[in-house]
């Protein structure tokens, strides 16, 4: 009787050990189709979208690493080798991070871009990142075809022109060959967002994948996930303040401008970096910059961030301009609120 009792009472048991290991091995299936490990491509292609020129099918990871090479060294190792440099001024990284910029991708605000590269250490550049361009559909965008005027027309739209014009003319280099095109993009490829990166809620990420769409939501969740990042950096160029309608620093964020100065300014002059130009925090590069304040000349604040300069033969080294997105002109600012707490000290 009791040894009755002591079986029935072990095959309960079992069966209810079993069951539970079953339903959790179940629970891990759903679990492993984790809607935040698709692409951004993929999940948009599932929703019916036309593909993109540049589509990759699948990234090369050989191909990716030669592309990171040429980003990061402007150059790579080819049948024990040293390749032809692609620019002998710069390298990518001079003017672009392969980050991301913001905690939410959705954002241009230059504050938040600010804020963002003091948590992550990034610099604060004037081009874009180039991190996730490879789901961005525009390029060069608003007032760039003033600076670069025909060049633009081929380059809106279409991500490898878009990086030919920028090798050859913002890296003051050359046009790049084929092999070194398809690594960049392969480059791009591997560091394309997916949904982890995006911010739409959890519903309609596991919507995306349980099938049970109706076309109108695939078309309303499709244009949800294109607004939940940027589709092309906004680009406004700024005229030079006039002189009498210069703050000089007035009010301004003397710790911002702090920011600003160090992971914009002294990360392309600190010891001439990429130019003759040395500025560090010290009082002799802020009095060489609050001296200047009031002129209309590249030595004046107001006017070298709004304008840079341009190449020429002869100097190929130039400094690219920040447009209104990349430095606000209460950025600028604050700029010159550091600067002449610095200069006077
Ligand atoms: C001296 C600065 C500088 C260097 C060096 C540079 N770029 Fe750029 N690049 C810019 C600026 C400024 C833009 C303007 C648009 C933007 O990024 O928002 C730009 C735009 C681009 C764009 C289009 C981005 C967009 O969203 O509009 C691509 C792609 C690009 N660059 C790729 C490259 C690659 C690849 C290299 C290296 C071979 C490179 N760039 C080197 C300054 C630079
Ligand atoms: C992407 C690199 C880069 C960044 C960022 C940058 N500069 Fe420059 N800057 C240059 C280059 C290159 C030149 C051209 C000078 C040359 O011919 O060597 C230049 C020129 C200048 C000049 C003019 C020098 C002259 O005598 O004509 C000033 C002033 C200047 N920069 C200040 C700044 C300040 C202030 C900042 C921060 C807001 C800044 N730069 C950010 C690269 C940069």
């Amino acid at each position: 009787m009791y040894k009755k009792i002591l079986l029935s009472f072990t095959l309960i048991a079992t069966v209810a050990l079993v069951t539970s290991l079953s339903t959790r091995s179940n629970q891990a299936k759903i679990d492993q189709i984790d809607p935040n490990t698709y692409s951004i491509e993929q999940v948009l292609n599932m929703l019916g979208e036309e593909p993109m020129i540049h589509s990759i099918p699948q990234v090369d990871l050989a191909k990716a690493k030669v592309g990171e090479d040429l980003i990061f060294k402007g150059y790579t190792v080819r049948d024990g080798k040293k390749s032809k440099r692609i620019s002998n001024y710069f390298v990518c990284t001079d003017c672009h991070n392969m980050t991301s910029e913001f905690a939410d991708i959705s954002s241009q605000d230059a504050s938040e871009r600010l804020h963002y590269a003091k948590e992550n250490g990034l610099p604060f550049l004037p081009g874009s990142t180039l991190w996730g361009i490879y789901n961005r559909t525009s390029f060069y965008n608003d007032d760039y075809v003033r600076k670069y005027g025909d060049l633009v027309t081929n380059a809106r739209d279409t991500l490898a022109n878009a990086v030919q014009l920028c090798s050859k003319y913002c890296a003051s280099g050359r046009y790049i060959e084929d092999w070194e095109l398809e690594s960049i993009m392969h480059y791009f490829k591997k560091n394309e967002l997916h949904v982890s990166d995006i911010n739409i809620p959890d519903k309609d990420k596991y919507a995306l994948i349980n099938g049970t769409l109706t076309e109108d939501q695939k078309v309303n969740l499709a244009k949800s996930i294109k607004e939940a990042y940027v589709q092309g950096y906004g680009a406004t160029f700024l005229e030079t303040m006039p002189r009498n309608e210069r703050p000089y620093g007035k009010g301004g964020n003397v710790g911002n401008g702090k920011l600003i100065y160090e992971k914009a300014c002294m990360f392309c002059h600190e010891n001439k970096r990429v130019t003759y130009l040395h500025l560090d925090d010290g009082k002799l590069s802020a009095r060489f910059l609050w001296r200047n304040r009031k002129k209309y000349t590249d030595q004046s604040i107001y006017q070298i961030v709004r304008h840079g300069t341009y190449s020429k033969v002869g100097r190929k080294q130039y400094m690219p301009h920040f447009t209104k997105e990349k430095m606000s002109d209460a950025q600028l600012n604050d700029l010159v609120a550091y600067i002449k707490q610095i200069a006077k000290r």
